[in-house]
């Protein structure tokens, strides 16, 4: 595999990043001490969420605060059924009365997501919030069985297919008073990316850093054209990615420093949690749809992101390449990009 790293990219994401970590830290040190508190939350009682990569780090304490919200929580998770059972438990403890469950689901393998979405709709929950969480990040190189990179398939393209799959439920679960939800869990780092449309998945030449970022910023695109399709059709969802924040997580494992510096320097999960559950619940974001959010605040994501031939270009070829497991691609417009 041809490396196709570059020293000054990987020195950019550093410092990008780096700068990152300052200002949450000024941030979260002067104006954002009360967390989550002063907040208004849309009315939650009752209502389900399903989150991927629910079971550590952001995922898990965004489920406990949804949790603790008294909504219903579906966690999709690759663990295996006794890690999954410990969770639960874990989960189960702090929530006696809370009604949580942990569905299997390998987001590497897209006949996987199309069975867990499958099971989703047979179940005849309703679903309000969707939290495209999981991820993976500087993975060594891999093609999945599927022929997807495997950064593209964990953070991009699984979440694009079983957001796809359960839209139907989606849809019926919002209304024009509360408006059910699609988070995506994207990152600052979209900032610095851009998509390489001749070799989207790696085939010819590799680096870690530019797929994680490629991935990311793809959530970014997709957000927008996806909630500019809904809006379009009419429906009661609102479609928001996040940055969650530098937060120390096994996300890291392939960082080698991370382990030393992360737990002293990055913020905790529950920070980065937060950030997705604001963005989820909160009664400010609930007029328009498509927002970028980074500490609670709607910012302007990237310009190469809002590029409506690009997001089009990239909308065109998600679904190209996810067919073979769409049953009927009739509700997926053929381009979103005219507004
Ligand atoms: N931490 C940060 O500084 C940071 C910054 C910006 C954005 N983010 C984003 O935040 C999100 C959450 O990350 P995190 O920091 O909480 O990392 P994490 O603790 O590693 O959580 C990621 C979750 O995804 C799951 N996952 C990975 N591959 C999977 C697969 N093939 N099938 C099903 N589940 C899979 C993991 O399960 P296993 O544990 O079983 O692998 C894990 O539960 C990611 O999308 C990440 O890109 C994080
Ligand atoms: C879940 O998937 C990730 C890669 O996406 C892998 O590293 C991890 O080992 C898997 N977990 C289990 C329990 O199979
Ligand atoms: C992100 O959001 C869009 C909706 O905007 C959704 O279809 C897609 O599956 C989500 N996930 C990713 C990883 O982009
Ligand atoms: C993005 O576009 C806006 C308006 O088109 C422009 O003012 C701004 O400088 C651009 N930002 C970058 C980083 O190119
Ligand atoms: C995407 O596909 C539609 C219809 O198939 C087409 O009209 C549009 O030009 C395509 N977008 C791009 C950027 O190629």
């Amino acid at each position: 595999m041809i490396s196709r790293c570059n020293i000054s990219e990987i020195i950019a994401l550093y410092v990008f990043s780096a700068w990152y970590w300052f200002v949450e830290w000024i941030t979260r040190l002067f104006f954002l001490k009360s967390g989550l508190s002063g907040q208004v939350f849309l009315r939650c009682e009752g209502r389900t969420a399903l989150i991927t990569g629910g079971t550590t780090g952001i995922g898990f304490e965004t489920a406990r605060i949804l949790l603790s919200f008294g909504m219903n929580v579906i966690i999709g998770s690759n663990l295996s059924s006794a890690e999954s059972e410990k969770c639960l438990l874990k989960l189960r403890s702090l929530y006696p009365k809370s009604k949580v469950e942990i569905w299997y689901i390998d987001l590497k393998c897209m006949s996987s997501v199309k069975e867990f979405a499958e099971k989703y709709l047979r179940s005849g929950l309703p679903l309000h919030v969707l939290i495209n969480n999981a991820g993976i990040m500087f993975a060594p190189h891999e093609i999945t069985e599927d022929g997807f990179e495997s950064h593209m398939a964990v953070n991009y393209f699984s979440h694009c297919l079983l957001t796809k799959l359960l839209l139907p439920v989606i849809k019926q679960s919002g209304n024009s008073k509360c408006k059910a939800r699609i988070i995506n869990v994207s990152s600052c780092l979209h900032f610095l990316s851009q998509i390489d449309f001749s070799d989207l998945n790696s085939l010819i030449s590799y680096c870690p850093h530019h797929s994680y970022m490629q991935s990311k910023l793809c959530q970014v695109m997709f957000t927008l054209s996806l909630n500019r399709f809904l809006k379009i059709s009419n429906c009661p969802v609102l479609v928001h990615c996040i940055h969650p924040g530098v937060i120390y997580t096994n996300l890291y494992r392939y960082v080698w420093w991370a382990k030393y510096l992360g737990p002293i320097l990055f913020q905790k999960p529950k920070i980065g949690a937060e950030v997705a559950v604001y963005a989820a619940l909160s009664e400010n974001l609930e007029n328009d749809g498509g927002k970028y959010i980074e500490e609670y605040v709607d910012v302007k994501p990237s310009n190469y992101s809002k590029d409506s031939e690009l997001q089009s270009r990239l909308w065109n070829e998600t679904w190209k390449l996810l067919q073979p497991w769409c049953d009927e691609v009739d509700d997926i417009p053929s381009d979103v990009s005219s507004e």
